[in-house]
């Protein structure tokens, strides 16, 4: 065994698919189970023609799946393989199984089960230059990383037809190290159990008008699929979005601040808590049940304060729980960011200005400063909100 067995305990399922880069899986195979994991060799029929089953299922120690009605594998095999796995690794992955993977076909056992996976998924896309930039495989990778599945980008160098260019598989060697990597990151908050709110309330008036905001929840989304990514178990309590549900991640839709309240006092207990969503801080004193009238349009309408729901958590909260606010702010931002942390008992808030280019609500991107308890603050510059979830969560988990 080599290098203290970075992989002792952790099973792989390794999903070969037909790409002349195939011939490579062995070592991979061999990398792998050197360093201690139990690896499960699947493949698409096409991965016969570019390496032999003989081979893969002699340097694996186990007999390859292949297919998924040959005798003696039970029809459920596919469910049961991604439930109990570590890892999906596809290495290499041909455009064929990316389309697959994407789009949801489950024709094979490697597309089956990356269907059913329930851990984390790593793709090692492998192909011809112009296939890998062919706009079809371009639009495939982004909505598989758009759901949280990890991506190694191939290489560049010559390749089987040829040419030169970017497709080429990684080395098992550096395919190893990434694969390291994502189990690691995948069990780090393993047996966490996290909270996370996300985008605007609605407060009605009468049947058909709210008070809302312009929150379209991205922020929150990305942060619950960050933590679901590191294996903690997550729920997402949500107001009204357009956003799909991050892989893994158990959600709750509500409308109103009232509805979030109630619905984040059931799951008060979690182990971290990041209130991210835009609760409306009034709502109509009065609901009418029927839709007002021109003619009756009011000249005022009332408001009433709702209830502040992280400050009723930071009231209430247990030792051992960490608890981030969010800040939005138009002006004196550091000063209002501290004053919340204090108020609402918080051990991190996050700022960001809602007037600001490239930053607060429906933008792609965020730029925000992360304030602890002690004062200490991180500026962090204007990114993708995806990465500004990830570097939130490293810098949060690592001063926690
Ligand atoms: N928040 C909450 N319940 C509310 C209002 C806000 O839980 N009724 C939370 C938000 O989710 C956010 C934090 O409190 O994490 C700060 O929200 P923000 O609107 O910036 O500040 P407020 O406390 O509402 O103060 P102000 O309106 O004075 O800016």
């Amino acid at each position: 065994m080599t290098a203290a067995g970075k992989l002792e305990g952790r099973t792989i399922l390794l999903g070969v698919t037909g790409s002349i880069a195939a011939y490579k899986a062995p070592l991979l195979v061999r990398l792998l189970v050197h360093n201690g994991a139990t690896v499960q060799v699947l493949t698409t029929p096409a991965a016969a023609h570019f390496v032999t089953l003989e081979t893969l299922a002699t340097v694996s120690g186990r007999p390859v799946l292949s297919d998924m009605f040959a005798g003696g594998n039970t029809w459920t095999q596919h469910v049961e393989l991604g439930l109990k796995a570590d890892l999906l690794l596809i290495a290499p992955l041909s455009a064929h199984t990316l389309a697959k993977v994407a789009h949801g076909f489950a024709d094979n056992t490697v597309a089956a089960t990356a269907l059913t996976a329930r851990c984390p998924v790593l793709l090692c896309p492998a192909m011809d230059h112009y296939m890998y930039l062919n706009a079809a495989v371009r639009a495939n990778l982004d909505l598989v990383q758009a759901r949280g599945i990890h991506v190694m980008a191939p290489e560049w160098g010559a390749l089987a037809s040829g040419l030169t260019g970017t497709g080429r598989l990684p080395e098992p060697a550096d395919i190893f190290q990434e694969v390291v990597r994502t189990v690691r990151l995948g069990h780090s908050l393993r047996g966490k159990r996290a909270l996370v709110t996300a985008g605007p309330t609605r407060e009605p008036l009468d049947a058909v008008r709210v008070l809302t905001n312009r929150s379209t929840g991205t922020m929150g989304y990305c942060l619950a699929e960050a933590l679901a990514v590191r294996g903690a178990d997550v729920t997402l309590v949500s107001g009204p979005t357009q956003l799909s549900t991050p892989p893994g991640v158990q959600r709750i839709n509500v409308e109103t601040a009232a509805e979030m309240h109630a619905a984040v006092l059931d799951a008060a207990d979690r182990d971290l808590v990041f209130m991210a969503a835009a609760v409306a801080d009034f709502a109509p004193l009065v609901r009418a049940d029927n839709k007002i009238s021109k003619q009756e349009a009011p000249a005022d309408v009332p408001l009433r304060p709702t209830t502040d729901i992280l400050k009723d958590l930071g009231q209430h909260k247990r030792s051992g729980q960490l608890l981030v606010g969010f800040a939005m702010e138009t002006g004196n931002g550091h000063a209002n960011a501290l004053r919340k942390l204090k108020q609402k008992n918080l051990d991190f808030i996050v700022l960001n200005y809602v007037n600001q280019a490239g930053a607060g609500f429906g933008t792609g991107t965020n730029q925000v400063t992360l304030f602890g308890r002690d004062g200490a603050h991180k500026a962090l510059p204007v990114m993708p909100k995806r990465a500004v979830a990830e570097e939130l969560l490293k810098l949060i988990l690592r001063h926690s």
